[in-house]
């Protein structure tokens, strides 16, 4: 099962890649805002959503389907594709060429806490970089197999996150970067959650931390972790996902973990300052 629908992630991510490289040689535009005003959407986020919509149907009658742009299908066959389009749409609005199509296969309930994570897919269509991972088959760069190394003390670190789209909570993490920054070798902001996950996988950072991300943004990464020997854990006693999700060596992210909860950093999304008045 884990291989088949391996082989599905990675043909449908090189595709979708290829699609929106094309369109990127042409004019961009934002065509829509989403859940804040720099929360951007373009025309070519809906039209990969919908090119992966199809193809998954063509190859995979029955499978469900979880995707950001609004696509959503039950499954009747126990597996679900779970797809960012885009993932990266800021830095595709730029030409940053550091964005990725995103692909999961998932099991169960399509819902991080209760998911198995199949097979995952993250391709960089500007740079060529393919990360791919089936459940118990190990995660690649391309043909590389990918392996966590023993981890670096904190202070010599390297620390990636992301911001979310909300004002309240950019301040809230902020905060907390400001206690961090002095404490590991430096951070990162790259833009591109799946990427940050290749990342961890591929010994590009030490660690990730990020908050309010989706499924689309983590379900494909969290397996190229795992699969490279990092551990996926959310903040306090809860599952990965929207509250927050840590990436990387188990001790590393250990520490990580209890650094962050020390300064205040796990506080609940509903109970940050100024959370939900937007
Ligand atoms: C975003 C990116 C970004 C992360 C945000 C995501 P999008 O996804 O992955 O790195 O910090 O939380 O929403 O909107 O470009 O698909
Ligand atoms: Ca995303
Ligand atoms: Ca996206």
């Amino acid at each position: 099962m884990a291989h088949e629908v391996h082989d599905v992630a990675v043909k449908l991510a090189r595709e979708a890649g290829e699609l929106i490289v094309t369109r990127r040689a042409g004019h961009i535009e934002v065509a829509s805002t989403k859940s804040s005003d720099v929360d951007v959407v373009t025309a070519v986020d809906k039209e990969s959503e919908e090119f992966l919509y199809t193809r998954l149907r063509e190859l995979r009658p029955g499978d469900g389907f979880l995707g950001e742009e609004g696509q959503v299908e039950e499954s009747t066959t126990g597996v679900t594709w779970v797809v960012d389009p885009i993932d990266g749409t800021v830095n595709f609005l730029y030409n940053i060429p550091h964005y990725a199509v995103s692909i999961a296969a998932v099991t169960g309930d399509p819902s991080p806490v209760s998911w198995q994570v199949e097979a995952g897919a993250v391709f960089n269509p500007a740079t060529g970089e393919l990360f791919h991972a089936a459940r118990g088959e190990g995660a690649f760069l391309g043909e590389r197999r990918l392996q966590i190394g023993p981890p670096p003390p904190m202070n010599l670190a390297l620390l990636a996150t992301g911001f979310a789209y909300s004002t309240a909570m950019r301040k809230e993490q902020v905060r907390i970067l400001s206690q961090l920054i002095g404490e590991v070798r430096d951070i990162r902001r790259m833009g591109t959650a799946s990427l940050d996950f290749a990342a961890v996988a591929a010994g590009r950072v030490d660690v990730y931390f990020e908050r309010t991300l989706s499924p689309w943004d983590h379900a494909a990464g969290e397996l190229l972790v795992t699969e490279a020997g990092g551990i996926i854990t959310g903040i306090r006693d809860l599952a990965q996902g929207r509250e927050g999700i840590f990436a990387g060596h188990p001790t590393l992210v250990t520490q990580l973990k209890a650094r962050i909860s020390e300064v205040g950093g796990d506080t609940l999304l509903q109970d940050v300052p100024g959370w939900g008045l937007e």
